[in-house]
């Protein structure tokens, strides 16, 4: 690790040399599990210790999380963590316009605090929920999802926060609740995007109900040990780990429970191309472009290989079982 003193003679490290807490204990972790005898397995979906350190960079920015251990089965990625330098600034959040640097430039103005949540439909315990409130709802876990966006590209991240499910459970959905449709903050006065018509405003996602409540279906509140950066959809935000990117809807404003499947802002504005279950499937192509291998972010280089992508991100074990029969090329 390179350090450097500066002229009063006080040590520097620069930031992208910095090991994060959670990377800390995410390799306390690797040599319990060395020490336990069961590594072999693990090893090998490390590209290295050395790597897997270097893959961090010191966040520092955000109010600190205390994540514990993830307790879902699937939801800890053995693959080098993106740096939360790439996480942060290579983003897609429409409403700060569309180039992947708008975000991190734009998003700082977008005032989070306070913030609630509309809980709204078919559902027993309907109101508005503080993010205080949902924030002590449940413990909060470090999960380390493959994210990957439909456009092929994907990322390494620890998120922070709980399963969907807890939050649903508490407020009790009818029986006759068949989908949950999110919807996000759209404020045409800090969000210059959602001044143009890039998209029909605002941003709406929606799942199937045993989506929403499967285990993976993460509500994160932060990343990287911290609370979630404004570009990645502060106060809180939806990780759907094996759907493409645009599932997981940012600044979540609003939970609507529905019978009837929900219209997204994709699916409105490109029908043909964006389909309600975007399950990431590298043998159903976008009709513009091939999903059969991505490009990882931080592995740009002029000899970097593309990887294949995996049949629902590499989560099928976790998530397979919910399509079983259905045809995934006309239900893309
Ligand atoms: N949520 C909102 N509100 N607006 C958006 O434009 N973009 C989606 C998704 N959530 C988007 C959004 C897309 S296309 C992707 S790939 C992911 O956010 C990107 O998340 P990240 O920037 O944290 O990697």
């Amino acid at each position: 690790m390179l350090i450097k003193s500066d002229s009063q003679g006080f040590i520097h490290a620069a930031s992208s040399e910095i090991t994060s807490l959670s990377a800390y204990q995410s390799r306390r972790d690797l040599i319990r599990l060395m020490a336990s005898g069961v590594a072999g397995v693990a090893m090998a979906g490390w590209a290295s210790r050395e790597a897997l350190a270097q893959g961090w960079v010191s966040p520092g920015q955000n109010a600190p999380l205390k994540p514990s251990k993830t307790s879902v089965p699937g939801a800890v990625s053995m693959e080098k963590v993106t740096t939360y330098k790439d996480a942060t600034t290579y983003n897609n959040f429409y409403e700060f316009g569309t180039d992947k640097s708008d975000p991190a430039q734009h998003a700082q103005s977008m005032p989070i605090s306070p913030w609630s949540v509309e809980i709204e439909g078919l559902v027993k315990k309907p109101g508005r929920y503080a993010l205080e409130d949902l924030l002590k709802l449940s413990a909060q876990e470090e999960r380390i999802y493959r994210l990957r966006c439909v456009e092929g590209w994907s990322m390494v991240i620890p998120w922070v926060g709980y399963s969907l499910s807890e939050l649903i459970r508490k407020v009790e959905p009818l029986g006759s609740a068949k989908y949950v449709e999110f919807v996000t903050m759209a404020d045409p006065k800090t969000m210059p995007g959602v001044r143009s018509n890039v998209l029909d405003w605002p941003y709406v996602e929606g799942l199937r109900m045993d989506e929403a409540l499967h285990p993976l279906t993460l509500l994160a509140f932060g990343m990287y040990g911290e609370a979630l950066p404004k570009q990645n959809g502060a106060p809180l935000r939806l990780v759907v780990p094996w759907k493409y990117g645009f599932k997981s809807g940012k600044s979540l404003v609003k939970i609507r429970f529905t019978e009837s499947q929900p219209k997204t802002a994709w699916g409105r504005a490109a029908p043909s191309e964006y389909g309600f279950y975007s399950n990431v499937n590298p043998l159903v192509d976008h009709p513009r472009w091939s999903q059969a291998t991505e490009r990882r972010i931080g592995e740009d280089g002029l000899f970097a290989r593309k990887r294949k992508t995996l049949l629902f991100n590499g989560y099928e074990a976790q998530v397979g079982q919910m399509y079983a029969g259905m045809d995934l090329k006309k239900f893309f």
